[in-house]
């Protein structure tokens, strides 16, 4: 049973409405459905957008992080974030009240052993993920599934190193997860109908919007998108333009709402050598090799957002959105 103050209120009711559907589509009891603390590894960019997400929805969250500054960042940001929602009134502050107190942070992963669920969002590294699948099999219940937030890396790999790949998905959620609901499914090779159909009642009842792709380096987005921004690095590189010009041009003739280069200081470019790395090595398509720019750029602390200065320069460290 939900704790009350999750049973209240349009979170709650719409978890109910999609966990409904869900029992309707795939004719199961509703003891398949037992989703209700969520786990999310790693609090960085993307797992603190994904935490946020969950609080939102009414999902006691528990947010695990190696890094304490990490986690006292990505609380003080998400802080931030539901002030300004309440602002521009997307939340009232009763809601955003609530969110918060479903949220925790925590440096123990023993605090996971309650999940029905952990995120991963941690590095994009094989063997980083390996080594906290590990550990989170022997803190975690068995029924706890585990999903990947992996951009470009195998889930069929990934899972390999979980000691319970059946239970193992891929939920590729966008930057920034606060706001784009667009999450990527991907089963591996060994994950059951089961736990691809839950997880996916489970997106659903986050209210973000899932669409399933093969496990595949990049799925749909970033299969485009790292070689579209490395063409553009290679722009930078070259001269080309200034980058508030060559972002100024693309927004305008294609309609996004972001330049690559705005996007790419969000993503982190140290995150986009490793994606690019993944990407390439999984491919070996000549477009996703990262730019020599990108490399010095790390070198310089030229991260983007998170430090302050990537392809443009930024004062505080807040959230992006509302
Ligand atoms: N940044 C993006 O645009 C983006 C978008 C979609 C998916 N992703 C994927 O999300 C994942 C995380 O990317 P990010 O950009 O948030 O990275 P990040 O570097 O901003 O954050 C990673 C966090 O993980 C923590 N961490 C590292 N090892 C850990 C461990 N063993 N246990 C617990 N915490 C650990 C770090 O302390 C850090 O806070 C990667 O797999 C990446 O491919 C990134």
């Amino acid at each position: 049973m939900l704790p009350s103050a999750l049973r209240e209120g349009s979170g709650a009711r719409e978890r109910n409405r999609v966990t409904s559907e869900f029992f309707a589509l795939f004719g199961t009891t509703e003891h398949s459905f037992m989703i209700q603390t969520i786990g999310v590894a790693g609090s960085g960019t993307m797992g603190a957008g994904i935490a946020i997400v969950a609080a939102r929805a009414g999902f006691r969250t528990i947010v695990y992080d190696t890094a304490q500054a990490a986690l006292e960042r990505a609380r003080n940001q998400t802080e931030a974030f539901f002030a300004r929602s309440v602002e521009r009134k997307r939340l009232t502050r009763e809601q955003a009240d609530r969110a918060l107190a479903v949220l925790q942070g925590t440096t123990d992963i023993d605090a996971l052993a309650q999940c029905d669920i952990v995120i991963e969002a941690v590095f994009e590294d094989l063997k980083v993920k390996h080594a906290l699948l590990g550990k989170l099999d022997r803190v975690c219940p068995p029924s706890t599934l585990f999903a990947s937030n992996t951009s470009t890396l195998s889930i069929t790999e990934i899972a390999a190193g979980s000691g319970r790949d059946e239970r193992v998905v891929g939920m590729h959620f966008c930057l920034p997860a606060q706001l784009m609901r667009l999450v990527e499914m991907s089963p591996g090779l060994r994950t059951s109908e089961e736990t691809f159909a839950t997880a996916w009642a489970f997106c659903q009842a986050l209210g973000q919007v899932p669409v399933k792709t093969k496990d595949n380096p990049g799925f749909i987005l970033n299969y485009f998108l790292i070689p579209f921004n490395n063409d553009v690095i290679r722009m930078v590189e070259a001269g080309l333009a200034e980058p508030a010009d060559i972002d100024l041009a693309i927004k305008t003739a294609l309609g996004y709402a972001m330049g690559p280069l705005e996007l790419l200081d969000l993503v982190g470019l140290d995150t986009h050598l490793l994606v690019a790395e993944a990407l390439y090595a999984g491919t070996h398509e000549p477009r996703a090799a990262v730019p020599a720019l990108v490399r010095r750029m790390i070198a310089a602390g030229h991260l983007g957002r998170k430090s302050g200065q990537g392809f443009y320069k930024y004062s505080g460290s807040a959230m992006f959105g509302a």
